[in-house]
């Protein structure tokens, strides 16, 4: 199996739905209908799996749920070959965005990931990410929290939720406050919003990766411009697919942002919901556009090199690609 690094992971969506079940049952939480008859999440769009997402996120209310849910969910990851994984996190689930809780939250993840790394050999980092949907306040202080505890293992700053509200730029003051202390920067963009939306967070936010940005293909000088700048996609291609963003994995842009000189990375978003792992992702592309091990090996090392996390073990990272891989 080849060795793989990933990106782009909610830790909330890449909750195993049996977890969710579970922990809700302890608590006697009642959450609704979101799984459908085969117990997966159900949802039929963008906006209703941000509606499951909330909901099934919310039945994790101490840092021990959250020690539980990356186990849970590094242990996927590592089955399916991922060496490194950068995870979306938010104060906003983890402690409301109060700074003393979210360092607890912050503890127990970690324990989870130093845990896994020792048992499966898995290497996880934290992105802070506030939701654009809940507003740039709220943003600003899960900036704070993300400043407060910005170090060797939390190394980024994000941007996810409902891309059609609000711009780029009222989130600028997090950004911002996110740089100053040493964080780096990605936002999601070019998903539900077209060109513009990818154009405004590159020069609004000074990103350096952009989450998702397939939308970018919409207009070719944006493509060259990301080329030219060396821009990162975290590309989640099977997550496009599942919300119907492209009708069928050939017609996803992927493999002409390649050919564009784009530098494309692949991850999975919210596995659990789109069906999908990053075994199936690799699949789903060889198969679509012919791709193989050499192409996968290059994308793992642009990964690599973009990652966020400091030399020391960027440089393990690329020995574990050329171990496997070679
Ligand atoms: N949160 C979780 N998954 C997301 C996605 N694909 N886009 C925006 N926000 C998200
Ligand atoms: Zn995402």
């Amino acid at each position: 199996m080849l060795a793989k690094v990933e990106l782009h992971l909610h830790l909330e969506g890449a909750a195993p739905p049996a977890l969710i079940r579970a922990i809700s049952r302890e608590r006697h939480i009642d959450i609704g209908r979101i799984f459908d008859s085969a117990g997966n999440y159900a949802f039929t769009d963008f906006w209703q799996f941000l509606k499951v997402y909330e909901a099934a996120t919310s039945v994790l209310k101490t840092p021990e749920d959250y020690c539980r849910l990356t186990r849970a969910v590094l242990a996927e990851s590592a089955a399916a070959g991922v060496i490194y994984t950068e995870a979306f996190i938010s104060p906003d689930f983890c402690g409301g965005r109060d700074v003393s809780a979210w360092r607890d939250y912050l503890a127990a993840i970690r324990e989870a990931a130093d845990e896994a790394e020792r048992q499966d050999g898995i290497v996880m980092r934290g992105i802070v990410t506030p939701i654009r949907h809940f507003g740039p306040e709220k943003a600003r202080e899960t900036a704070r929290c993300a400043a407060e505890t910005a170090g060797d293992w939390l190394v980024g700053f994000g941007l996810a939720g409902d891309e059609n509200v609000l711009k780029p730029k009222d989130f600028a003051w997090s950004f911002d406050a996110a740089r100053e202390a040493g964080l780096r920067l990605t936002c999601h963009a070019g998903e539900w919003g077209g060109p513009e939306s990818v154009r405004d967070a590159i020069r609004d936010l000074a990103v350096e990766r952009i989450g998702h940005g397939v939308r970018a293909i919409e207009d070719p000088a944006l493509v060259d411009e990301i080329a030219e700048k060396g821009i990162v996609l975290e590309v989640c291609p099977g997550s496009n697919l599942a919300l119907g963003l492209y009708p069928s994995w050939r017609a996803h842009p992927v493999h002409r942002l390649r050919e564009r000189g784009v530098k494309v990375t692949v991850s999975t978003d919210d596995p659990p919901f789109f069906a999908t792992t990053m075994e199936r992702e690799y699949a789903a592309l060889a198969e679509a556009f012919d791709w193989d091990a050499g192409v996968f090996d290059e994308i793992a090392k642009t990964a690599a090199k973009a990652a966020f996390c400091d030399a020391g073990t960027r440089d393990r990272i690329l020995k574990g690609l050329e171990k496997t891989n070679a």
